[in-house]
């Protein structure tokens, strides 16, 4: 018993070695690893991990200030919890002002990149565009950033020309079955997967991600996911844990686990070694050291959060965020101390890839 134990874990290190040495496994090696994860395969992962994120970014952590645009949203997601059927959520949209006001207080703090995050159809393609030109003019040396759904080709084109930098869409999951599961009927696969195609093509620099152990997920669908990955060579790739939302279908399962989101984070270092990768809030979330936890498996990014305070909570895709009541700075301050105590900075820099 014991022996085949080693067996399992000396088979799990050789396929992390490889990993490094050449970025890419088949499809059931990616499985194998997935189901060989334990305390020791995870720092052995981590380590390699580390190695590659200190040769190309050294400690340096990018910061990206998130600006919730709007909780509203016309899809029906079953995990999200601004899903527009949850009559419960407090909907608003923040107006041109307020949005440009977010990017005068990050600036202030140091921030070069803006996120625009809200639900599906929170703002006009118009607007978007508006406010893009109004930020790029306001900031030239700042990154732009949209995560805002899915939209046409013409649409994301017209973004891009408005000045738009970068756009984050989470693939959600790389299991065409499993996509369905997680989203409506009118919701589909292909569709997100033409989105992350035209984002690419357009000349975005392209986030996607997914969320690890959200319902019905196997460890095989984890693996299509770093396949996907592996593939579709993304420029960031945003992963966090599932974290139940009490109003959504969704509300009874588990929220998936620290320790298979940072084996998953040295994994994607592995694959792609310069890929910008989030310590994400909703790691945070489920553990108060979660996001140091994040960094030390490979991340190299934070998004600490730009919203006006007086709508945080109001932005709730799942229960228990955190930071939803401290102001900017705070939150900026409250992670330096945080990274500086685990040997890394927080850097005011656009933070782009490093080819
Ligand atoms: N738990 C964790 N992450 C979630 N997201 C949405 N709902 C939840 C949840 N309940 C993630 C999705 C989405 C991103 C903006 O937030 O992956 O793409
Ligand atoms: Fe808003 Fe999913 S419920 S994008």
């Amino acid at each position: 018993m014991e022996a085949e134990r080693n067996t399992g874990i000396e088979c799990a290190k050789s396929l992390i070695d490889r990993l490094a040495a050449v970025h890419t496994l088949e499809l059931e090696e990616y499985e194998q690893l997935i189901s060989a994860q334990n305390s020791e395969t995870a720092a052995y992962a981590a380590k390699k991990a580390d190695f590659f994120r200190k040769k190309i970014y050294g400690t340096d952590v990018f910061i990206r200030g998130l600006i919730e645009v709007g909780s509203c949203c016309k899809n029906d997601c079953l995990y999200c919890g601004i899903r527009n059927s949850n009559v419960n959520a407090e909907r608003y949209v923040l107006t041109e002002e307020q949005i440009l006001d977010c990017c005068r207080e990050g600036y202030a703090l140091g921030f070069r990149t803006f996120v625009l995050q809200g639900g599906e159809g929170v703002l006009t393609v118009e607007k978007i565009c508006r406010i893009v030109k109004e930020i790029r003019s306001g900031f030239p040396d700042c990154a732009i950033t949209l995560s805002l759904g899915e939209y046409s080709r013409g649409d994301y084109l017209k973004m891009f020309e408005s000045g738009a930098d970068r756009y984050l869409l989470r693939h959600e999951t790389a299991d065409s079955a499993h996509y369905q599961k997680l989203h409506p009927l009118k919701m589909s696969f292909e569709n997100r997967m033409r989105c992350l195609k035209d984002l690419k093509e357009i000349g975005f620099q392209v986030g996607c991600g997914f969320m690890v152990g959200s319902p019905m997920q196997t460890t095989a669908m984890l693996a299509k996911d770093l396949k996907f990955i592996e593939e579709f060579s993304p420029d960031m790739c945003g992963i966090g844990p599932f974290i139940p939302h009490k109003d959504t279908p969704f509300a009874k399962f588990p929220a998936g686990s620290v320790e298979q989101t940072c084996f998953l984070l040295s994994l994607i270092r592995l694959i792609k070694p310069n890929i910008l990768l989030p310590s994400t809030t909703a790691l945070g979330t489920i553990d108060p050291k979660g996001r140091e936890k994040g960094i030390l498996a490979g991340a190299n990014v934070v998004m600490p959060n730009l919203s006006p305070v007086a709508v945080r909570k109001k932005y709730s895709l799942y229960d228990n965020k955190i930071c939803t009541g401290d102001e900017s700075a705070q939150c900026l301050k409250c992670l330096n101390g945080r990274l500086n105590a685990i040997g890394f900075q927080t850097v005011t820099s656009r933070g782009d890839i490093k080819r």
